[in-house]
């Protein structure tokens, strides 16, 4: 029988409190969905198992869940992002089943997975599809429950769709990473932020002036250069897909491969989702004093086997989540974070303004699966259109912005064919 929680320390738990209660202050959005499923219990007698990054901003979607009447279970979705403050909080002053503590162990990290399984939730909600793949393979028998499973990130979202193209999914998918209030704002402007964050947290170092390589032009990747052109840096993007990479040089960006940028650049960010994408030749041609990181859901965008390998010595925690790799000659490579992802091991992770859009995307999501339970295909399904509009009207609100609405003209004229010069 499984603890009703496994976090590090109940005595962190006010320090938890207080930031989970700042984050919402920037969290005005799920706060009204909040109140409102106060009143309507939308997922009254449900049970909910939720595998994300365990932070003040998740904390928030957590009590809006519970608010909504669903019996939760938290784990993490990755070793390194648990905020030990906020497990504790979520325990002591919000009464959560939270199985989660910073730097746990693989065996820890799938244990307390397994037992989110075993809680045999009717939602699932995860971040990298960690969840979902053990309610498919080894912990499949706790999974005849689930209504449908909400995932927060491109990676999951790409592991799901293989998923449902060999025609290995159970239970319906809901994509909120797809949906527009998600990855246009926490991909590019919550990981653009969050990532030089976690690197200036981890190094102290000046970007203005710098080469920083940007591996990966998806939205994280656009996130990335952009903030690190804002801070003076001259970015580098390196790409395999040409039309990412022509809009890449149309944005102004140097665009060289791998092999190039390796030679030039100061900082690397990987945010590809794919595998070994700073590879041991790249290691071998950096200059001395190169800081290489990665904000990539998976810790497998640096081939570190392949650096360990190379290195002469390695001294680890040189700084806070920073190792030293002392190459041939004496060229010194940095990494941050143990390749994991740099913002959330090295800072806080996106802030809570942009999370409170995906959270609502989250919390309306799952409230529409309860709805719909039994409807749903067995596929990976889109957010309703009318839950982005929604969530994206009430963030405009919340900031005092105000925006035009079409006339009646307007509107037929854009209904109709017939009306051309
Ligand atoms: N992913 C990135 N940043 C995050 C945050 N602050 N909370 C939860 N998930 C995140």
């Amino acid at each position: 029988m499984a603890k009703s929680s496994d976090v590090k320390d109940l005595k962190l738990a006010p320090e938890g409190k207080s930031r989970i209660l700042w984050a919402d202050n920037d969290m005005p959005v799920l706060r009204l969905i909040r109140q409102r499923f106060e009143k309507e219990k939308p997922l009254k007698g449900i049970k909910l198992g939720a595998c994300l990054h365990v932070t003040a901003e998740t904390a928030n979607l957590c009590r809006t869940l519970q608010a909504g009447g669903a019996d939760m279970v938290l784990c993490a979705s990755n070793p390194l992002s648990t905020q030990d403050d906020v497990a504790a909080s979520l325990v002591k002053d919000f009464g959560l089943k939270v199985y989660a503590i910073r730097a746990e162990n693989r065996d820890t990290y799938y244990k307390h997975i397994n037992i989110t399984c075993e809680f045999e939730p009717a939602i699932t909600i995860d971040d990298g599809a960690d969840l979902v793949n053990s309610m498919h393979t080894d912990m499949a028998k706790y999974s005849g429950n689930v209504i449908a499973s909400m995932e927060e990130t491109t990676t999951g979202i790409v592991r799901l769709r293989a998923m449902e193209e060999a025609g290995a999914l159970k239970f319906p998918v809901i994509a909120v990473n797809d949906a527009d209030c998600k990855h246009l704002f926490d991909n590019r402007y919550g990981t653009g932020q969050s990532t030089l964050d976690g690197i200036v947290r981890a190094t102290d170092a000046l970007l203005a002036g710098t080469r920083l390589v940007v591996v990966g032009y998806g939205w994280c990747g656009r996130g990335v250069a952009m903030r690190g052109r804002g801070q003076g840096a001259n970015v580098i993007v390196c790409e395999v897909n040409p039309v990412r990479a022509l809009e890449a040089v149309m944005d102004g960006y140097l665009v060289m491969p791998m092999a190039e940028a390796a030679k030039v650049g100061n900082i690397f960010v990987t945010v590809t989702g794919d595998k070994n994408v700073i590879d041991v030749p790249h290691f071998r041609k950096m200059r001395d004093g190169a800081i290489v990181c990665n904000s990539g859901h998976f810790n497998v965008e640096l081939n570190l086997t392949g650096l360990e390998k190379i290195a002469s010595k390695i001294n680890r925690g040189i700084r806070t989540l920073v190792d030293e790799y002392v190459l041939a000659g004496g060229k010194r490579v940095f990494v941050l974070g143990e390749g994991r992802l740099v913002n959330l091991a090295c800072a806080h992770g996106h802030p809570a303004s942009v999370m409170d859009m995906s959270f609502a995307v989250q919390a309306l999501s799952a409230e529409y699966a309860v709805k719909n339970a039994g409807r749903l295909p067995i596929k990976v399904n889109p957010v309703p259109a009318e839950i982005d509009a929604w969530v994206a009207s009430l963030k405009l609100k919340s900031m005092d912005v105000a925006i035009d609405k079409l006339t009646a003209e307007q509107k037929a004229y854009l209904s109709s064919s017939h009306m051309g010069t």
